[in-house]
């Protein structure tokens, strides 16, 4: 076997890689499988991980929070995206998921993911015994058991091997590699607004992959672990959000010249202290309340302040930032710790059930954790909580950044031509970003959320048509890549070079004058998006001169990044994916100094401009990067709504 450093070079040419094996692309090959058929295109997807277990899924989901069905249109679901995102948000591409997503949900439980039904009695049903009671599918008309307006219950512990599976029999394992990361996007030699192609690194051995193809689909996923978690010491590596995807989409989209929008957007969730654990159902199906100390249920007693903020604060479910707003005050002026109230809830809802109900709704609690958050359900284990006795706290986490959950930030895309919206919002193929032949979907789509995991495998279904018809369009074009490949290859291996040519300096492997390992250059991006960038070392406060400095460290940073070390795969890995996340930290950081409003307060608060500002900033910011100059251009973009937004506040 060759000596570590000199990888084997493998070279691929296909007509369309999807990026990443998360819900995105998993509902991506599907589709693009189905017309295809007719078509014959080489098509290939890519993870760096094992599709069956990767992404934001991986540990599987206890509900579907994207679920339209009879009750509502997808009008109102565009209504409530922008709602829940204090009004900057494109109806268009809501509007288009909201059309599409139950479709996808319907394929879930036709690949066999167990749907909770209500019977036609009224009483309710989960796991696979529905049928034999009587539940339909949802197709055929069955009721699911809703959590909330949009989210249905499942019993969801192999969600992503269901989907993945359909996937992997739709494309053929031949056609999916995985545990390859992709590092860079490469743009075509003759047409610098075009893509060409990727380079990406296998994990596992010492092989550099490079693709070329017509279209790409880049679905990476959101960003995690830019700002220093809460989670420190003992407890390092648990975040809320996966700790795998590392804004590879943002960064590598940037790089390539697409055009991002919303940035400054973030998602802060309040959620079960240390555990990360999810409160969907404790706050939708179980109807409990969270309190301050006191047990005052601050959504009543801090009630006034949401009259700040119209017309957001007075929607029937106000935004998720100002829920998280209410809460901190009580944070900051000392009556926490902040509670969800498990006890009083179960108490409720016992008054009304058997005893056999009883015992089966407190394994619904637990099966909530185990499905989707097990370490949460380690915490109860491990504190001896028991959920129907002792309340448990909640804590806002750390910032994350995405556009599939309850955040907005991600790529500025074509959408649909038939919704009315304004001309310039579509440029022919559907999640198409500024650069021909470059695709995004889920996390990867700005200026929309509140997709999750159905939406995401909708959009991404939406997106291999619109690139399968790019390619039928374009079938004469010979993607050709700007950069040679030995360059490309020696930028990605630069990490191993510079461990190899320097390990010997010093007699601590980790001490070493020469490079920074990726563990300590994470340390430090995390530390000044924690101090500067309103992270939770400043309660989520910043202000321009505060902003000022990360940005003067960041530059730092980013010099250093040249000098990080992999001394292995695990760590070239490690050493890319915080490049990545430098990238995604400073567009969040350009875009929130740029946005002179605190838009989402209770996310984050400038100071310095500490009001929603309709008149001035009701617009999109959108932004693109220069990768020569290392420079960001942040501008605004108007806004408009589609979707009647008055119904929201009758
Ligand atoms: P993901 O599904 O995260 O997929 C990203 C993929 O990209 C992964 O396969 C990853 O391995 C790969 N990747 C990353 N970087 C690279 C790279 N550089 N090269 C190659 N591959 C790469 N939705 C619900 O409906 N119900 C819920 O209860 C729910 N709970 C959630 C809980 C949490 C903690 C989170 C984070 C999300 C939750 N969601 C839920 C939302 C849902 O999981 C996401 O909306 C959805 O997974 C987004 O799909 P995606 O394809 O954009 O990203
Ligand atoms: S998870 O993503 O971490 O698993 P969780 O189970 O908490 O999510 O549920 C998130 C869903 O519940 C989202 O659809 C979110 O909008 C909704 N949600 C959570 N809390 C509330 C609340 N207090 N009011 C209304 N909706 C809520």
């Amino acid at each position: 076997m060759a000596e570590f450093g000199n990888p084997e070079i493998v070279e691929e040419e296909v007509d369309i890689l999807l990026i990443g094996g998360g819900m995105a692309c998993c509902g991506a090959a599907y589709e693009a499988v189905r017309w295809n058929e007719k078509v014959g295109l080489n098509i290939k997807m890519v993870d760096k991980a094992a599709v069956d277990r990767s992404g934001a899924v991986a540990q599987g989901l206890s509900a579907i929070n994207t679920y339209i069905g009879t009750e509502q249109d997808p009008a109102d679901y565009a209504r409530m995206v922008s709602n829940d995102l204090m009004g900057i948000t494109r109806d268009d591409l809501a509007y288009d998921v909201g059309r599409n997503v139950d479709d996808s949900v319907f394929l879930f439980e036709e690949w066999g993911l167990p749907i909770w039904k209500t019977l036609d009695d009224g009483s309710r049903v989960d796991g696979s015994k529905w049928e034999a009671q009587g539940g339909k599918l949802l197709k055929d008309g069955g009721m699911p058991v809703r959590s909330g307006k949009w989210q249905i219950m499942i019993n969801g512990e192999s969600y992503k091997w269901i989907v993945a599976e359909a996937a992997k029999k739709a494309l053929g394992s031949d056609n999916i590699q995985e545990r390859v990361f992709i590092v860079k996007l490469v743009n075509d030699k003759n047409d610098p607004k075009r893509i060409a192609g990727a380079i990406g690194f296998s994990t596992r051995d010492d092989k550099i992959f490079v693709y070329k193809f017509k279209a790409c689909l880049l679905a990476a996923g959101g960003c995690v672990n830019i700002f220093r978690p809460r989670s420190v010491g003992e407890g390092t590596g648990r975040a809320w959000y996966p700790v795998w995807n590392s804004g590879s989409t943002y960064a590598m989209a940037a790089e390539a010249g697409a055009e991002l929008t919303m940035m400054e957007n973030r998602f802060v969730p309040a959620r079960f202290k240390d555990g990360y654990g999810p409160v969907g159902a404790w706050f939708l199906l179980f109807k409990a309340k969270a309190t301050n100390a006191f047990g005052e249920v601050y959504m009543d007693t801090n009630k006034e302040m949401l009259n700040d903020y119209p017309p957001y604060g007075q929607a029937a479910v106000p935004a998720s930032c100002l829920r998280n707003h209410l809460m901190m005050k009580e944070m900051r002026e000392g009556r926490g710790p902040i509670y969800m109230d498990t006890p009083t809830a179960l108490g409720k809802l016992a008054e009304t059930l058997t005893p056999k109900e009883i015992k089966h709704l407190e394994a619904e609690a637990w099966e909530d954790f185990l499905d989707m958050c097990i370490g949460q359900a380690g915490v109860w284990a491990g504190e001896n909580i028991e959920p129907e006795k002792t309340p448990s706290e909640l804590m806002p986490t750390e910032p994350y950044l995405l556009g599939s959950h309850s955040g907005c930030c991600g790529i500025w895309v074509s959408g649909p031509d038939d919704v009315g919206a304004p001309e310039s919002w579509n440029w022919g193929y559907r999640s198409m970003t500024t650069i021909s032949g470059l695709f995004t979907a889920g996390d990867g789509v700005g200026a929309s959320g509140h997709k999750f995991s159905s939406g995401s495998h909708a959009e991404g279904r939406l997106a291999a048509r619109a690139m399968i018809k790019y390619c039928m369009d374009n079938k004469d074009l010979k993607p050709e890549l700007d950069t040679p490949v030995e360059d490309l290859v020696a930028e990605i291996y630069q990490p191993v070079k510079t461990f190899l040519e320097f390990k010997d300096y010093s007699t601590a492997i980790d001490v070493n004058p020469n490079y920074i390992t990726p563990r300590m250059l994470q340390f430090r991006l995390q530390k000044i998006m924690d101090e500067y960038v309103a992270g939770v070392a400043t309660m989520y406060q910043t202000n321009a001169k505060m902003l000022d400095v990360a940005e003067h460290k960041l530059g730092m940073l980013k010099e250093d990044a040249m000098k990080m070390r992999a001394k292995d795969l695990h760590e070239l890995l490690r050493a890319w994916e915080n490049y990545h996340r430098i990238l995604t930290a400073e567009a969040h950081m350009q875009h929130i100094k740029f946005r002179e409003e605190s838009r989402y307060p209770g996310f984050y608060y400038r100071m310095d401009f500490n009001v929603v500002d309709e008149e001035n900033w009701k617009c999109f910011v959108n932004s693109t990067y220069d990768k020569t100059t290392q420079k960001w251009n942040c501008f605004k973009v108007e806004h408009v709504d589609i979707v009647d937004k008055t119904k929201l506040f009758k």
